[in-house]
């Protein structure tokens, strides 16, 4: 079953066996394994390397492989040391002697380096899918919500916003985000195919053709690069880690929203769980829970920037290690997308409340300012005026615009009727925020 035993003249240790294994996981490239091993094949045919029915035979070998595995009839395990391993033995078993052809003019090297590049760069548009679903699910839940609510700055109460205004905010980052992934395919694509073990090969292979067969824009300049980059998974990996702060902090708010404290949303009871012990409990657990897997993610970027670091090229084994944490990330970031939709597409606003908060928080102090600016105030003096303004409203438990025009005048001289139009919450949103959207 070894690809490899010819040197050797006593048995690998269970123990090494095992450790060495990475079918467990990278089972998972079997589809691109094939395509590959496909597209090589038509190569070496195409440049004489092969007899077109030798070519024939292995591909229809190969398809037949893909075709059971995905039917349940060949199930992908047992001793081997890889997927590429498992591929190939599985191919002889199937067509005998001429399999072991297949391998001609690559290594393992390159097949898995063009099998990691198909599988991130399908998956990464993949998750552009994804990340377009959730900016229409925000889109949707913006504009059915363009109601006013207090917008902070340390958490605490400052200016009036709009919820709209504040979801376009995670709009504005996802969408970004989804250019960092496509920046990512495009950087990617490139056909590492035919570097070989790290020097190329003496045949006359041809590197254009396999890349313009697997889909890539073409081969890539370097041969020692091509079968020792991970940059791709890096840069996706850092792509999976900005989604997961974006979306973590977006949960941070729906957490506190969803509060008692602020009560400005009620989550859908399909997003929230409840209490072993308290049966008055509902918790946002959906939105804890990317907030918690945001770490895991992180996780993965640094493990993987830690274990390429060190490594003089050209290919180490080390490089096995990329997959667990980049399918693990992907996976983890796919989900909570999914999860992060659900819950903002059933999500209830509470904008009475909102409004309430508004009201209270003395919101609309700064347009207090800027009115008496309009009036000759220099700006500085009028932060200082309406700041005892503040002090007197609190004491006396209203809200500024509640103050009688008298009371405005105690202040300063220059307030006049047109301060409560001034002043109103609608009206400052339609100057501010409003007039941008
Ligand atoms: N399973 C290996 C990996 O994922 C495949 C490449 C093995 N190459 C080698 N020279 N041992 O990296």
């Amino acid at each position: 079953m070894k690809l490899w035993g010819g040197r050797f003249k006593q048995e690998e240790s269970k123990l090494m066996e095992d450790f060495n294994s990475s079918l467990s996981f990278d089972k998972r490239l079997y589809r691109e394994d094939v395509k590959g091993s496909i597209a090589h094949v038509s190569m070496l045919v195409k440049s004489g390397i092969l007899k077109k029915e030798e070519g024939k035979v292995i591909s229809d070998g190969l398809a037949g492989l893909l075709e059971d595995i995905e039917a349940g009839r060949l199930e992908i395990g047992g001793d081997y040391e890889d997927i590429h391993s498992f591929m190939e033995s599985n191919l002889i078993k199937r067509i005998g002697d001429l399999g072991k052809k297949l391998h001609t003019a690559r290594s393992r090297n390159d097949q898995v380096a063009v099998d990691m590049r198909m599988f991130a760069k399908d998956n990464a548009k993949m998750l552009e899918g994804e990340l377009q679903e959730l900016l229409d699910t925000i889109k949707k839940l913006a504009d059915a919500n363009n109601v006013i609510m207090p917008g902070y700055t340390h958490l605490q109460r400052a200016q009036v916003v709009t919820f709209k205004h504040h979801m376009m905010a995670y709009y504005s980052m996802f969408s970004r985000d989804k250019k960092r992934i496509a920046n990512a395919i495009e950087i990617l694509d490139e056909s590492p195919l035919g570097c070989c073990a790290l020097a190329g090969t003496t045949y006359d292979i041809d590197r254009k053709h396999t890349a313009k067969e697997l889909g890539f824009k073409k081969p890539v300049e370097n041969f020692m690069d091509g079968v020792s980059d991970r940059d791709y998974l890096l840069e996706l990996c850092s792509c999976f880690s900005i989604i997961m702060m974006h979306m973590s902090r977006l949960s941070e708010e729906l957490i506190l929203w969803s509060s008692q404290e602020f009560k400005f949303i009620n989550m859908s009871d399909e997003f929230s769980t409840g209490s072993s012990i308290m049966p008055q409990k509902k918790n946002p657990d959906a939105a804890e829970l990317i907030r918690g897997k945001t770490g895991r993610v992180y996780g993965s970027l640094i493990s993987l920037l830690t274990t390429i670091k060190g490594l003089p090229l050209a290919y180490n084994k080390d490089m096995q290690e990329d997959k667990e944490q980049f399918f693990d990330s992907l996976d983890t970031v796919t989900a909570c997308i999914r999860v992060m939709s659900g819950m903002l597409s059933t999500l209830k606003v509470n904008s009475e409340n909102m409004k309430k908060a508004v009201k209270y928080g003395f919101l609309n102090a700064t347009e207090v300012a800027d009115y008496l600016v309009n009036k000759g105030v220099a700006f500085r003096d009028a932060h200082g005026i309406v700041g005892e303004i503040v002090i007197y409203c609190e004491d006396k438990g209203c809200a500024i615009e509640e103050l009688s025009l008298d009371e405005f005048k105690r202040f300063n001289p220059v307030f006049e009727n047109d301060i409560f139009e001034f002043i109103d919450y609608d009206n400052i949103l339609k100057k501010g925020i409003k007039k941008y959207l």
